[in-house]
């Protein structure tokens, strides 16, 4: 008989392009995970083994990256890199352990201003291997460039790309605009927020009383630390803890703070649940550390990364499609066409060795830059005062100026980018080699 654990942990996911009524009373087109947006909520237990069979049913080659989980480099869904393009019609057997419990997110990295601007984004949650008090809440934000007949605008303008990246017109969260989210009367409640859009930086701000913050890209804050309001760039989560209010038919409303109000992205309503604990726990209690390992600051070796903007059109291709590169990694941009001629690693990384990076964006926009297979500290910043912490993605703000540090476990090259998706796809994109 199969291990129930493993069937608990067991998945079919397939990419298909479907419809989806993003704007109310008009139905889009969209690429689905199992045809659907929503996607589905792949759920893992912590330490664990997950396993997706996964099905490509689009038109055009894709593969599958799970963002945050320090995975085996096998499965981390890179093409070329780690695995070739899964082409249109195959499929591929993702199996992984993931290490820590937490919020995550799993989105193709190929062509992926297309493949995740129409739809191909989904959470991923690690559960704790132990019971936490909280009740689960997912707000999942995507934008989408669509009109007011519901057809796509260009997901992409090469002037915007070359600035903060190409915003969308419609919000949704959970694919939904501006929905009404029932949450259980007088519970503990832990809002997983996930930044699945392409450009977008959302600034979260939550009217409820006293809300805290537990985590950061999944990885727990400890003590939980007040929670004001975060600002989450592409592929960034937050997760808050509130305690709902008893009175049901109560309303919690959550902005994105642009501007001097802020836009409501969505609002929490409290249901009265049958069969709810009388009497809930009220304490925010912060959540369980993951098995990260602790940089050894007085024997790391330095190393640096330049992010910078250059105004260039490369040749136009054979085709007709004009190449741009926009953006610099150490003077190198990414060339998103090479495909199976990899360029040289950006940086060469000692398995076991601690690292600790200087960033610099030396660029007049923000970049959320993210890092495949490692959780890394944050220390410093020239722009806000740091109280260390865990992310897979630093918001660096123009002219920023960042210290991070990092354990080089886990061997494998890994992607190292940008998540406006446009960035990455105009240079600022590369990897390091760890061996
Ligand atoms: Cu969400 Cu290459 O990452
Ligand atoms: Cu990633
Ligand atoms: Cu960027």
């Amino acid at each position: 008989m199969a291990n129930p654990q493993v069937d608990d942990y067991d998945y079919i996911l397939t990419a298909e392009p479907a419809r989806s009524e993003v704007l109310a009373g008009t139905e889009s087109d969209i690429l689905g995970f199992n045809g659907q947006f929503p996607a589905p909520v792949i759920r893992a237990k912590q330490g664990q083994r997950l396993r997706i069979r996964f099905i490509n049913k689009l038109n055009e080659p894709t593969t599958i990256h799970w963002h945050g989980i320090r995975i085996d480099v096998a499965m981390d869904g890179v093409p070329y890199l780690t695995q070739p393009p899964i082409p249109a019609g195959g499929e591929f057997l993702y199996d992984f352990v993931c290490p820590d419990a937490g919020t995550f997110w799993y989105h193709p990295h190929m062509n992926s201003v297309k493949q995740l601007g129409m739809g191909l984004v989904g959470a991923l949650i690690v559960d704790e291997s132990s019971a936490t008090p909280y009740r689960d809440v997912i707000i999942g934000l995507k934008d989408w460039r669509l009109k007011s007949d519901g057809t796509y605008l260009p997901l992409s303008l090469p002037r915007e790309a070359a600035r903060a990246g190409t915003l969308g017109t419609v919000a949704t969260v959970n694919g939904r605009q501006q929905p009404v989210i029932p949450v259980p009367a007088g519970q503990a409640l832990r809002l997983r927020f996930l930044n699945m859009d392409n450009t977008r930086v959302y600034t979260i701000a939550v009217d409820g009383r006293e809300p805290v913050c537990l985590a950061l890209d999944g990885s727990p804050l400890i003590p939980a630390r007040p929670f004001k309001q975060e600002a989450i760039g592409a592929g960034m989560r937050v997760d808050v803890g509130l305690i709902a209010p008893t009175e049901p038919g109560t309303e919690i409303v959550i902005h994105d703070m642009k501007g001097r109000f802020g836009v409501e992205l969505c609002r929490l309503r409290t249901v009265v649940e049958e069969g709810a604990a009388e009497k809930p726990d009220k304490t925010l209690l912060s959540l369980p550390p993951n098995p990260i390992p602790e940089p050894d600051l007085e024997h790391a070796e330095a190393l640096s990364f330049v992010f910078e903007w250059q105004g260039a059109l490369s040749p136009t291709s054979a085709e007709g499609e004009v190449n741009h590169s926009f953006w610099l990694i150490n003077r190198r941009a990414w060339d998103s066409h090479a495909g199976a001629d990899l360029p040289a690693p950006l940086a060469r990384l000692e398995l076991g060795k601690t690292y600790v990076i200087q960033l610099h964006n030396a660029t007049p926009h923000h970049h959320p830059i993210h890092l495949h297979g490692f959780i890394f500290t944050v220390l410093s910043s020239d722009k806000r005062d740091i109280d260390p912490y865990q992310c897979d993605t630093i918001l660096l703000e123009k002219n920023e100026r960042a210290t991070i540090a990092l354990v080089a476990d886990n061997p494998g090259r890994w992607m190292f980018h940008c998540h406006v998706i446009e960035h990455m796809k105009t240079g600022l994109m590369g990897y390091i080699h760890v061996a």
